[in-house]
């Protein structure tokens, strides 16, 4: 089974973990190449802290990868023309393919006025802050009293319950740019929300919106349903908050004063529909509301800057692939080079989809393979290369010193969990410095 095949794997978030492991077991040896010192991406620093058991599963199996023989993880490396090796440099190393799972990093901004004020933020980078990923663990954010999310998927429910639950935040308001009928969290997440949900504003919502959705014959209980389905389940209101809905509203500008956000500025949109297709349509009626933070949840793109040609928000692919698995294309224009997971498609699914997405570019990867004589890349020229990067590099046997240290930090203070907030801690930890 084994041949001389060595591929390049950018990203161990589950695209780039289970992709891995589909490379190797196909006897291809696979090095990891991740920006973050721990692996898991969004698994360990997106899903929601609480959620465990959840955690607790995917740790296991990313361990159950990444302790494969034929597998190198070199942590705390990003690659990127703004990282520690450009993709040119790591594939003249010789690779025989490079599969970017690098997920989706770039922010999506809506170029409006006033979004350098404090207190406007986007999902990501406040998702990171309380999954304590560095160095957004670091930043300090001002959440205030009351806080306007733009969107309406499960990002937007996760941020509302930190907010509620550990920020305090006393009010939230979801701005949402089409209907009820078009929301697009699942119940399952919005019963940690709905609690808060004030019913007779709820009510009062749904009746300002009637005539929009009687406009396009949308009836206004699908709507009500999607959004309230999730009560008999909902969690038990512990907190002194209200949480409720604007809809048909787009932003379109943040005001302040002295540098600090006052102000949302929301156009009003009507609904129109075309092809079974549901959009939003400015009507040029304007209103502000009074807040003090805004968050975008609205999805993320690719990172522009990463090396790869862009457009419309992901990596190109080519649309005549020569390794389509599904019928889908996993190749980039650069020859050897393949994406996957939310690199392939920007925030668009669960884990289990990211899962099967990086299994399927790993399938694309080996198609490809057959196509070539290996390269014979030299692992040591490899380790070479990271040694020459003149920074910690994190092996997998440094995370297993890591995770004891924490186990121990979360015992000793009474916690489920416990992660250190900064890389220097982190290496610290591993017997590992700044200036190894
Ligand atoms: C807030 C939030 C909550 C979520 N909650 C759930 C949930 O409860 N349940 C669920 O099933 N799904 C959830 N998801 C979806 C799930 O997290 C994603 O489907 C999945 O993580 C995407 O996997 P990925 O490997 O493509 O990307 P990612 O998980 O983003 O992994 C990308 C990896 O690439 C690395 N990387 C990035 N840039 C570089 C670079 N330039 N060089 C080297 N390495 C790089 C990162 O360090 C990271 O390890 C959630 C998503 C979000 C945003
Ligand atoms: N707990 C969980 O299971 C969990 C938690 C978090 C995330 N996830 C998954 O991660 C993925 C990404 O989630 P997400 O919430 O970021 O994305 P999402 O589900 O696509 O929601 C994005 C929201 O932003 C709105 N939006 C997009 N562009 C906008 C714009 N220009 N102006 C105003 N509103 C805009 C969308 O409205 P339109 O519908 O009108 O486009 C939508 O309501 C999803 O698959 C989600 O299920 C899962």
């Amino acid at each position: 089974m084994e041949n001389n095949y060595y591929v390049a794997v950018i990203g161990a978030g589950p695209a780039g973990l289970f992709g891995a492991r589909e490379l190797a077991a196909q006897g291809v040896r696979v090095a990891i190449f991740n920006r973050d010192i721990k692996a898991g991406g969004l698994a360990e620093y997106g899903i929601y802290p609480v959620k465990h058991m959840m955690k607790a599963g995917l740790r296991k199996q990313f361990h159950q990868t990444l302790d494969l023989a034929d597998l190198d993880y070199y942590g705390n490396v990003t690659i990127g023309t703004r990282g520690d090796l450009t993709l040119d440099e790591l594939r003249a190393l010789g690779f025989d393919a490079v599969l970017v799972t690098a997920g989706a990093q770039g922010t999506k901004s809506l170029g409006l006025p006033g979004e350098e004020l404090e207190g406007v933020y986007h999902a990501k980078d406040v998702v990171f802050f309380y999954n304590k990923l560095p160095p957004f663990s670091q930043r300090k954010f001002r959440f205030g009293k009351r806080c306007a999310i733009i969107g309406a998927g499960n990002v937007m429910v996760d941020i509302a319950r930190h907010l509620i639950y550990v920020q305090k935040v006393e009010e939230i308001i979801s701005i949402v740019r089409r209907g009820p009928a078009e929301v697009n969290f699942t119940k399952d997440e919005m019963k940690h929300l709905i609690t808060y949900l004030d019913l007779d504003e709820f009510d009062r919502e749904m009746e300002r919106v009637r005539p929009a959705l009687q406009a396009i014959n949308q009836d206004l209980e699908a709507g009500r349903h999607k959004i309230l389905d999730s009560l008999p389940k909902a969690d038990p209101k512990t907190e002194n908050a209200k949480f409720h809905f604007d809809f048909l509203a787009s932003p379109t500008g943040m005001f302040g004063e002295n540098g600090f956000l006052t102000k949302l500025e929301v156009e009003d949109n009507i609904l129109t529909e075309k092809d079974g297709k549901i959009s939003a349509k400015g009507t040029g009626n304007k209103r502000t509301i009074d807040v003090d933070t805004v968050i975008f949840a609205i999805g993320d793109k690719v990172d522009e800057s990463f090396g790869l040609p862009t457009e419309w928000n992901e990596f190109i692919k080519n649309k005549e692939p020569r390794f389509p698995v599904d019928g889908l294309s996993f190749e980039s224009p650069v020859e050897g080079v393949f994406v996957g997971g939310w690199s392939r498609k920007a925030s668009e699914g669960l884990v289990g989809y990211a899962r099967k997405d990086g299994i399927s570019a790993a399938k694309a990867v080996w198609q490809y393979l057959q196509t070539k004589q290996p390269a014979n890349v030299n692992a040591e020229t490899v380790v070479a290369k990271m040694k020459g990067l003149n920074k910690p590099i994190v092996t997998k046997d440094d995370l297993k010193r890591l995770e004891p240290v924490e186990a121990e930090e979360a015992k000793k203070r009474g916690l489920e969990e416990f992660k250190f907030a900064s890389n220097e801690e982190m290496l610290q930890a591993m017997g590992l410095t700044e200036t190894a």
